[in-house]
């Protein structure tokens, strides 16, 4: 089977390395924790207690590879694995993966190959949105190790909405008994949340799929959930409800209370806790400025600190978001609306109301991550028969034709833009089986986008690969071509 993403420089030999085990060699300087080796291996061969024809596995340090790059050499009798860090290590096992099977006597059969590999873009990432629906940490994980299989290195966890808040905060106990639920047109309730024990599973789990976690918690919009519990910390002092119908709010955070910045820095605080990740996303999308306006409180603001207008009164705000995170030794990712009224110095813009944010944050300095909504935006509808709900349609053909670098960026200016990433929004995504079929193919064309060259691309090659690693995903127990097939056969 054909390799997703492709490798940088693939050289297939002939004939197989035949195996029913493994046998691990590791070099004396490599330096990351080799149990991660060890284990990674027996995840991939199963379980090989009564081996009796082991392959030699030699794990070789070499500090010149960049972090995540390897080279894999698979002879008739050993596999090497040349490395500078266990990621490196782990990205030659999912080569190996979608290249080894077993055959009807049980032996592993390895392709003879060498390959040279090494990632395009620093961040390949998958965002989920866990708020309008929820889903279990089994449910998330399942996913990651999707990710990890195509490496994809980046999960953005969307914890805070209008219509519910998903993480545990120990000081506000409400946002987890009140503002994690909604009730729904029949009356009935709908929600959840993860504990911070859950939180800290998953990221562990991730860790080990080198996935880095990076949280977002929105801030001053989208906070309807939150303000339904603590009313204080908006300009009108409420009462607000957790709401079941989606778009934008009016109700935001005070930018004029200091105690609105008191409650955002003790719940940043226990969140950076939580995530080892020096990234952190605020959100800021979606903040309508009509409260601002009209309170006292935030006009009192502007006053004081000489800002012209609401917009400068929200990047003022944001400013105040990026204190806290400084000294939380966290980096500020946002939604593109952070560069109106000034963006924040450190901030990296996620840029996905077009490509026109990544441009503009690259061409100030800043660092930028496209998710522009035409190509990156997987709540669209995958297939033009699926007329499900009225959304676009994003094809898996859109997104592998997008280009993540815009066109007419300086080399310096290209060099900012860290990669790009799928956003998941779950306001029509109702069910697992869904979820599913809204990620499978389009993940394919997403990993390949992001990890390989464009002239290694080959999109006539890549159409009869998708059939077929759908299809080994299908054994492998994701669950989408019934959901698929019954959209396209209806
Ligand atoms: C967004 O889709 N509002 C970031
Ligand atoms: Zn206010």
């Amino acid at each position: 089977m054909r390799l997703i993403p492709n490798p940088k420089q693939l050289k297939m030999g002939q004939g197989y390395c035949s195996c029913n085990g493994f046998e691990l060699f590791v070099t004396k300087n490599f330096k990351d924790d080799t149990t991660n080796l060890v284990d990674y291996l027996s995840e991939l061969f199963g379980d090989t207690k009564d081996s009796d024809n082991a392959v030699k596995i030699v794990a070789e340090y070499n500090p010149d590879l960049d972090i995540e790059e390897y080279k894999l050499s698979v002879e008739e009798k050993s596999i090497t694995i040349t490395s500078s860090t266990s990621a490196g290590f782990f990205y030659a096992l999912q080569t190996l993966r979608q290249s080894m099977y077993k055959d009807e006597s049980g032996e592993f059969q390895i392709p003879l190959m060498v390959v040279n590999d090494a990632p395009r873009f620093e961040w390949r990432g998958l965002h989920i949105d866990v708020c309008r629906h929820f889903f279990s940490i089994d449910f998330i994980k399942k996913q990651l190790d999707l990710m990890a299989m195509y490496k994809l290195n980046k999960f953005h966890w969307h914890l805070t909405e209008d219509q519910g808040w998903r993480i545990e905060i120990k000081k506000y106990p409400l946002l987890t008994s009140k503002s994690a639920w909604r009730t729904e047109k029949d009356g009935t309730q709908y929600g959840g949340f993860y504990t911070q024990e859950e939180i800290k599973e998953v990221v562990a789990y991730a860790g080990k799929l080198q996935i880095e976690v990076i949280p977002e918690i929105e801030l001053p919009g989208h906070a309807l959930a939150a303000l339904a519990s603590y009313p204080q910390y908006s300009c009108i002092g409420g009462p607000f409800e957790v709401i079941d119908v989606w778009g934008v709010t009016e109700d935001v955070y005070c930018a004029g209370k200091d105690d609105t910045f008191d409650f955002l820095n003790d719940i940043i605080s226990e969140v950076c806790e939580l995530f080892p990740s020096k990234y952190f996303h605020i959100g800021g999308d979606g903040c309508p400025k009509t409260r601002w306006h009209e309170c006292p409180d935030c006009q009192n603001r502007m006053k004081t600190e000489g800002l012209a207008d609401e917009k400068e009164l929200q990047s003022w705000f944001i400013r105040q978001i990026e204190k806290t995170l400084i000294v939380n030794g966290k980096t500020l990712i946002g939604w593109d609306e952070i560069l109106e009224g000034g963006l924040a110095d450190s901030a990296i813009v996620m840029s996905w109301q077009g490509i026109e944010g990544g441009i503009q944050a690259v061409k100030q300095g800043n660092k930028a991550i496209m998710t522009p909504w035409a190509n990156m935006y997987f709540d669209k509808r995958p297939y033009p028969e699926d007329t499900k709900v009225d959304l676009p349609i994003l094809t898996w053909e859109d997104v592998y034709n997008y280009e993540p670098i815009p066109a007419g960026l300086s080399a310096e200016e290209a060099k900012l833009i860290m990669g790009a990433q799928a956003n998941i929004w779950t306001e029509h995504i109702y069910t697992e089986e869904e979820f599913q079929y809204m990620l499978i193919p389009r993940i394919f064309p997403l990993a390949e986008i992001l990890w390989t060259t464009p002239e290694n691309k080959d999109i006539e090659s890549f159409r009869w690969l998708l059939k077929r690693h759908m299809e080994y995903l299908i054994r492998r127990g994701y669950n989408f071509a019934h959901y698929r097939e019954e959209i396209l056969n209806k």
